[in-house]
């Protein structure tokens, strides 16, 4: 049994917790949150034994061998350095934090308490992105290959998200990952170049703009997005990888899939070649905040190596960040 302790105990912390319940070598025994309230409601909610307002105290506790930050992104290094020093196993929301020393710093202590470390790169164990590489590393539309994700909206309503030094915007919160599964399918990135911009007058961070990827490989990656419009107030969304033999689309209609794939139980991918020539690939849908965590409880219990890793991590923000540098200054930024 992985005795789990909840630091930080809001809006992502409870999609842990719902599928935590369901795993049943995991029990959440000891929940933390600045806001006593919020910890007290997760503890009765999921049977936990203990709550309290620091988790200085959760740390001190015996009874918790793992736990799981989900705090406010700023806040990550100090409460994974101090988890790592208490001897516990720790799954850390993603982005790793804010800054790239504060990634290694994170990653160091882990090293030296020799615990496990893991990043909630959740769409590693999403089947429908994971399809979606398979079908591109299989070369069913050639390589290089260019990934592109817009996505606009007025963003999530906690403050801390469109704080530049707390949260970072949609460039480091929300396109981390697809930094990481574009790492996953491409390898390291070479170069990137970010034109951003602020239109919400109460935000800090670069809310709205465009980040480009160059791969090592010779892949690409677009990434358009905006947390800065409006309240209510929504842009065109679009997903798709573009190679030279055709182009991937992320979904296809359910009277499209090939005969026997259940649209209830599974969901459809589109390639459409020359001449438009049309192929539709099925995947099995299953809960990917479920397979993540099932993945975290067996490494904690059987001392497997976790995916991803801190370093992924740190790779992933830098990411990020060269965009962000980059959209400062004008100039493309080269990544080791
Ligand atoms: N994997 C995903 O898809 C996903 C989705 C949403 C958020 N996240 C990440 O999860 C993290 C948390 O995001 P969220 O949406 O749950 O934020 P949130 O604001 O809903 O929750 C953060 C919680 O931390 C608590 N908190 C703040 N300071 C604290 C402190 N010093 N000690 C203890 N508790 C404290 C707050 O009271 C709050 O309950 C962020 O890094 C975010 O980027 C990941």
């Amino acid at each position: 049994m992985l005795r789990i302790g909840m630091i930080g105990c809001g809006g992502i912390a409870n999609h842990h917790a719902k599928r935590l319940k369901d795993i049943e070598d995991a029990r959440i025994v000891h929940c933390s949150d600045v806001s006593g309230d919020a910890a007290a409601q997760m503890a009765k909610e999921y049977g936990a034994d203990k709550h309290d307002a620091d988790y200085r105290v959760l740390l001190d506790d015996k009874a918790v061998d793992a736990v799981f930050v989900c705090l406010p992104t700023f806040l990550h290094r100090d409460a994974v350095v101090a988890s790592a020093e208490a001897g516990k196993h720790i799954f850390c929301e993603k982005p790793i934090a804010m800054t790239s020393r504060h990634a290694q710093e994170m990653i160091d202590a882990c090293a030296r308490a020799d615990v496990m470390f893991t990043i909630g790169f959740v769409r590693r164990f999403d089947s429908h992105w994971g399809k979606v590489g398979e079908l591109v590393k299989a070369g069913r539309i050639g390589r290089p290959a260019v990934w592109r994700h817009c996505s606009a909206g007025g963003g999530p309503t906690r403050p801390w998200f469109l704080d530049r030094e707390q949260g970072g915007g949609p460039l480091i919160d929300g396109a981390v990952h697809d930094y990481d599964f574009l790492r996953s399918m491409f390898g390291d990135a070479k170069r990137v170049f970010g034109s951003m911009k602020t239109f919400k007058s109460d935000s800090t961070a670069l809310d709205t703009g465009t980040g480009v990827i160059q791969f090592q490989s010779g892949d690409e990656a677009m990434l358009c997005w905006s947390w800065g419009l409006p309240t209510g107030a929504r842009g065109e969304s679009l997903i798709d990888v573009l190679g030279p033999d055709g182009a991937i689309s992320f979904t296809a209609m359910a009277d499209q899939f090939p005969k026997g794939a259940d649209p209830k139980t599974h969901g459809g991918i589109t390639i459409v070649g020359k001449d438009n020539a049309r192929t539709v690939e099925v995947y099995e849908k299953k809960d990917m905040f479920l397979e993540q965590d099932r993945h975290f409880v067996d490494c904690a219990l059987n001392g497997k190596p976790p995916i991803p890793t801190g370093e992924d991590g740190k790779r992933a923000l830098e990411i990020g960040l060269g965009i962000l540098q980059s959209s400062d200054t004008g100039e493309p930024v080269a990544l080791a």
